[in-house]
C-alpha cells in the first residue's frame, strides 16, 4: 500500500503514537487525513497551531471506539478513507488476579478489542468502495506474549491478534490488506511507568509505512520489538518466563 495520496483515518490521534501516525501521513504525502478521538475541542485548544496549518488536509472526528453508533458515523462521514489506522488503546496496570475486580480487564477488552472490531466491521464496506485499501492494527509484543504486569491488558491485546487474523483472512476476498504493528515500550504516557528502554513514537509511524509499501503484513519496527521477533519463534515459553520474572511487587 502506497501511503502518498491515501485518504486515513487515525483512532485515538490526539496523543502518543496516534498522533505520531498523523504527523507522519502529512509528511509522507496522504491525500487527506482523518484525525479521530474522544475531545476535539480539547485538541483544537491545546493544538491550534497544527490544526490550522493542516486544515486543508487533516478533518478532525470526535470518536470513543467503544461507542458503535459513533463508528458508524464515522464510516458515514469519511466515506473516501482507504487506510484505517486502529490506534486507540488503553492499558490499565493490574494482574488478572491481584485486580480488585473485573473492571479494568473489561475496560481493556472494551476500547482494544471491541473497539477495533467495530471499526473494522463499519469500515469494510467503505474500503471495498474505495478499491480495497488496507486496515493497520496497532497490536503489541504482548499480544503474543502475556506481560503479568499488564495481565488483562496482555489478553486484550491477545483478542485482537486473533481478531487480525480473521479479518485479515475474511477481507481478502475484497482486497483490503490488513496489517499488524507489535511495538515494543515505546515513549507515550500509556508506558511511563515501564522500567525499559522506550523507542520514539515517530519511529514506529514512519517504519509501520515502510513496511507497509515492502508489503510487510506483521510489522516488528523499534529494537525490542525486533529482537523479540527474532527470538520468539524459538522461544515463545522462555520470553513467558522472562516476562514474569519483571512483575512488580505491587502485582504480585
Ligand atoms: N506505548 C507503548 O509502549 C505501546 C506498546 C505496544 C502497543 N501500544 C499500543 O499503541 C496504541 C497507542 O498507545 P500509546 O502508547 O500512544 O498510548 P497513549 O499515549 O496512552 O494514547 C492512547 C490513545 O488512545 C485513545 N483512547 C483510549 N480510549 C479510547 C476510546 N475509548 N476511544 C477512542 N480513543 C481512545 C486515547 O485518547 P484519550 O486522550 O481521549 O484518552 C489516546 O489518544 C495502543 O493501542 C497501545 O496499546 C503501545
Amino acid at each position: 500500500m502506497n501511503i502518498k495520496d491515501s485518504v486515513a483515518l487515525v483512532t485515538g490521534s490526539n496523543r502518543g503514537i496516534g498522533k505520531a501516525y498523523i504527523e507522519a501521513l502529512i509528511q509522507k504525502g496522504a491525500k487527506k487525513v482523518y484525525a479521530a478521538m474522544r475531545d476535539t475541542e480539547v485538541y483544537k485548544r491545546d493544538h491550534s497551531g497544527f490544526a490550522n496549518e493542516h486544515k486543508g488536509t487533516v478533518e478532525l472526528i470526535t470518536l470513543d471506539v467503544t461507542n458503535e453508533e459513533q463508528a458508524k458515523r464515522s464510516a458515514d462521514l469519511a466515506s473516501d478513507v482507504d487506510l484505517l489506522i486502529n490506534n486507540a488503546g488503553v492499558a490499565i496496570y493490574q494482574g488478572l488476579i491481584s485486580a480488585e475486580n473485573l473492571e479494568a480487564a473489561r475496560q481493556e477488552m472494551e476500547v482494544n478489542y471491541f473497539g477495533t472490531l467495530s471499526m473494522v466491521r463499519a469500515f469494510s464496506p467503505v474500503l471495498k468502495n474505495n478499491g480495497g485499501g488496507a486496515i493497520v492494527n496497532i497490536l503489541s509484543i504482548a499480544s503474543l506474549v502475556n506481560f503479568p504486569m499488564l495481565g488483562s491488558y496482555s489478553a486484550s491485546k491477545a483478542a485482537l491478534y486473533s481478531l487480525t487474523q480473521g479479518v485479515r483472512a475474511e477481507l481478502t476476498e475484497q482486497e483490503t490488506q490488513v496489517f499488524g504493528v507489535y511495538p515494543g515500550p515505546i515513549d507515550t504516557d500509556m508506558a511511563a511507568g515501564v522500567p525499559m528502554e522506550k523507542a520514539p513514537p515517530s519511529e514506529i509511524a514512519q517504519g509501520t509505512f515502510e513496511a507497509m509499501e515492502k508489503g510487510t503484513e506483521d510489522i516488528f519496527i523499534d529494537p525490542f520489538a525486533v529482537q523479540f521477533e527474532k527470538e520468539y519463534k524459538d522461544k515463545p515459553f522462555g520470553y513467558a518466563k522472562q516476562f514474569a520474572e519483571m512483575l512488580p511487587e505491587s502485582i504480585s
